[in-house]
Parts: C-alpha cells; structure tokens; sequence
C-alpha cells in the first residue's frame, strides 16, 4: 500500500498529529509500523528499539504476555455489557489506593476526555466558568481555544480560559482576580514537563485554589504510572481536587479517567453529565488491572527511572567527549525526556543517523520496563555513531541530511532564564540539568536522587502550526 493511497483516505494520513510526516525526518522515516513487541518495532522489514512508544501509553512494553492474557482472557467473557461489571468497582478500587486524591473514579477511553470531564465536573461544582491551565490538556474545545490550532471552536470559550506559565507563581497569581468574586472554577495544570516543579510551586497553587473555592486539577495523564509511587501527587506530596489520567493506564489499551474527592465527583449524582458507551469497556480495564497489578510486584517504574537516568548519562558522555555538552542534551525527567540541539538540522541529522542504526526517536522519548540494559546500551552505541556524522557536518548538517526536518508539534517551552538572558537557542528551551548543576537556584536532593525544586521551565507547551504538506 503507498503512502498516496492514505493520503486519498486519511486526512494527512494520521489520526494523530504527531504522526504526521513532517514530525519525522520525512523522506527517511518509515510511514507506517508494521508490528511491535517489548522494546521494538517492525517496519519496512527492519527492526528498531522504539522510544516514542506509541507517543507514551506502552509501560511495560508492546505486546507484553501478562496484560495480552488479561485482554485474550477477558475477550472470552465479551467486552461491553449493558450493565456494570464488577471488575469497574476491583479497578476504582485499585486507583483509589494508589492516586491520593481519588475517592471516586469515572473512567473514559483517552486523556483529552479526562481533562474535559475534570473542567466539566469542576465547573458544576463550582458554579463558575473560568478555567486556568499549564500544559498541554488534549483536543477539545475548552483547552484547544488557547492554543493556535482553533478553526471550529467558537471564539466566545476564549472569555473563559487563560494560560499560566510554569514556576513562576507572580504570574499565576496576576490571574487569579477577585478572591471574593472568584470566576474561577478549576486550574488545570501537568505537574512537571521539561523540569521540576521550584520553590514548592504545586503546594502554592494548592493552598491558593483553596483560598480562592477553586477546583485544582492535576493532569496527569503522562505523569501518572510514570512517576515514582504511581503519580506526580504522590511523589511530590500535593493533593489536588481531581486528577485526569489516561496513556499508561493499560498499557496501551485505550482507558483514562477522572478520579478525586468524593465531595466534587459527586456532582455526577445529579445533572453533571459524563457518560459513554464504552466506558466501562472491559479489555481495557482487564488491561489497566494487569498493568497496575505487575507494576506493584514488579518494581517497574524504579527501573524505568534507572533506565532513563543511564540514557541521560551516557548521552552526556558522548556529547562531553565530543566538547559539545552545552549544545545537545537531553532534557526532562528519566521516564520521558526531550532532545536539545541548536538547529532543527542538527536533531534531524542525529534522528536519520540514530534510524540508520536502529533506533526510532519521536518528538519525547518515552522509556518501558522492556528497555533494559541491553537495550539502552545498544541504543547508546548508535547514539555514539549517530553523534559522530552530526559532530562531522556540524557547519552544516543539512548537507548530509536525506530528508526535511521534522516540525515540531509542540515546541518544547520557553524558560524564563531565557528571559533572563541564559543560553538557548531560537528552536528549543535552554540548558536546565535534573541534578540542579546549572541555571538553578536551590537543589534539594531527597533519597530517591531526584533534585527537587531545580530549575524553572516556563511550562506551556504553546503549539505551532505545521506548514501545510
Ligand atoms: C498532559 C496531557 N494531557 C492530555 C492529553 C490528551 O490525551 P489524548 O491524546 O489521549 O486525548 C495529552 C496527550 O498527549 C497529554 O500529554
């Protein structure tokens, strides 16, 4: 099947933006995936170690035994009732026991729904209709009307919705208004992106939105599963309101869902309408019960941050050697980080070489509990081979590129030591290290070796709109 054939039929060929093959290396990256399994993919014949991971539902690995004989097993039983299994209650239960703010649990099939089933519920709760958020919040008109993709939105939800930016709290509170006229009923916010949260910047907003009677909503839908002890609430000790959760959930299978007090989730006893057909869909949540079950005895997400910590490091002792440490990086947290490069060619030239090599890169790199040792070193090693032509054309990569440099969907934010005057390109946040060792300002080291309150990133993640193919 050729590529045209797609295009006459899908529009753009994808059902995800991030598909798209202009957020590739087009020209030199596969279309299409053939198949997958643990940590690697199959396409046009070859094998490669996967990191975007189906841009970040795949915890444990594709196709991965203990979660496919949950599904297999529950395809036996059928999928959708008309009535409630009693495997919805086993699977609410489970998440109340490990996400600190639920009490009660009403699951969706994608992140977008929970985030908007969360405004949704906040606002019933509230009786107020403005919303602020920090981050990326998925598709739906609410949140999309923020961002520069908004043809079909009516221009009329811009009045109730506005953008924060991440640790800097002077901005957040310019937006808060009146306290004792409150027209804000939820903050939504992704409680890490690119760096930690600085100066207690999740508590703050916490004790404010109490202040204030307004609903705080983490978005948690990359960050839950991921993060260490489940969630991001748990491991930085801040309660939200509601948490919206989705990709890891099942491993893949297609399940979120919005979860907190049981006060607020209550609204949905009365005319707060949050409902659909496959709701209760039971592969996926034979799936998320297998996943949760084999994470809690599997210690998986400590070696996915052990992973991801080794991918950081020893991307830094290739780019030490090569003198260029300060230029190309890997930014965020272990269990997902984005690359740095000065030009969109450089990143396109290391993301054809890594691909000669076998290693498929998208636009954040995700890690799962089947990418061990082997696996991270084997990605090293082409990581090494890749750095070295990037380092060789360095005065000009697009020499030696085979195809056009990816777009990025969501340009990585910008910080506010930018602002302030720091290093950093046009094309990509600054240089701002986990461990604290530069641009930060305090670094506490708790035992699990992860610096908190480091640097500050400016935490949206504003969208750019892709030229046109
Ligand atoms: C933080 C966050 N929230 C919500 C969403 C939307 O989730 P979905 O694409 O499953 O609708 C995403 C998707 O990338 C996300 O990263």
């Amino acid at each position: 099947m050729s590529w045209e054939e797609t295009l006459k039929v899908i529009p753009d060929g994808v059902q995800t933006l991030s598909k798209m093959p202009n957020k590739h290396v087009n020209r030199v990256y596969p279309k299409y995936i053939d198949r997958a399994k643990g940590a690697y993919v199959w396409a046009d014949g070859k094998k490669y170690i996967d990191y975007p991971l189906g841009l970040g539902p795949v915890i444990l690995g594709h196709g991965h035994e203990y979660v496919n004989r949950a599904i297999v097993d529950q395809l036996q039983d059928g999928i959708v009732y008309s009535l409630p299994s009693k495997k919805e209650t086993e699977l609410a239960v489970k998440i109340c026991d490990i996400i600190p703010c639920a009490e009660k649990v009403r699951f969706v099939k994608t992140g977008s729904e929970a985030t908007s089933a969360a405004v949704k519920i906040a606002r019933a709760y509230t009786k107020r209709e403005k919303v602020l958020c920090c981050g990326y919040h998925g598709w739906h008109d609410w949140f999309s009307i923020v961002n520069e993709k908004k043809d079909g939105i009516p221009t009329i939800l811009g009045d109730l919705i506005e953008k924060f930016t991440y640790n800097d709290l002077d901005d957040f509170k310019s937006k808060l208004g009146d306290k004792h006229n409150c027209q804000i009923a939820a903050v939504i916010m992704e409680p890490y992106i690119l760096e930690e949260p600085k100066d207690s910047f999740l508590h703050e907003i916490r004790s404010l939105c109490t202040e204030y009677g307004i609903v705080f909503i983490l978005d948690e839908v990359v960050t839950a599963f991921r993060t260490k002890k489940f969630s991001a609430q748990a491991y930085y000790g801040v309660t939200p309101d509601l948490t919206a959760i989705g990709k890891a959930m099942g491993n893949g299978m297609p399940i979120g869902c919005v979860c907190g007090k049981a006060e607020i989730m209550d609204v949905l006893l009365g005319d707060c309408f949050v409902s659909s057909t496959f709701g209760g869909e039971l592969a996926s949540i034979a799936a998320a019960l297998a996943t949760i079950e084999y994470m809690e005895t599997h210690s998986v997400i400590d070696k996915i941050w052990r992973m991801g910590d080794r991918l950081i490091e020893s991307f830094k002792t290739i780019t030490d050697s090569m003198g260029i440490s300060d230029k190309v990086y890997l930014k965020g947290l272990p269990p997902r980080t984005f690359f740095v490069f000065p030009t969109v060619e450089h990143k396109a030239l290391f993301w054809q070489e890594c691909l000669y090599r076998g290693v498929l890169l998208g636009y954040a790199q995700f890690i799962s509990y089947s990418h061990d040792l082997n696996v991270i070193d084997e990605t090293i090693t082409a990581m090494r081979g890749a750095m070295k032509i990037v380092r060789k054309h360095w005065d000009n990569p697009r020499q030696a590129l085979k195809g056009d440099p990816q777009e990025e969907t969501f340009r990585l934010p910008e910080s506010k030591e930018k602002e302030n005057g720091s290093k950093e390109d046009d094309n990509e946040a600054g240089a701002t290290n986990r461990d604290g060792s530069s641009n930060s300002k305090s670094v506490a080291k708790p035992e699990h070796g992860i610096a908190k309150n480091t640097v500050s990133p400016d935490g949206g993640r504003p969208i750019k709109v892709p030229a046109k193919l």
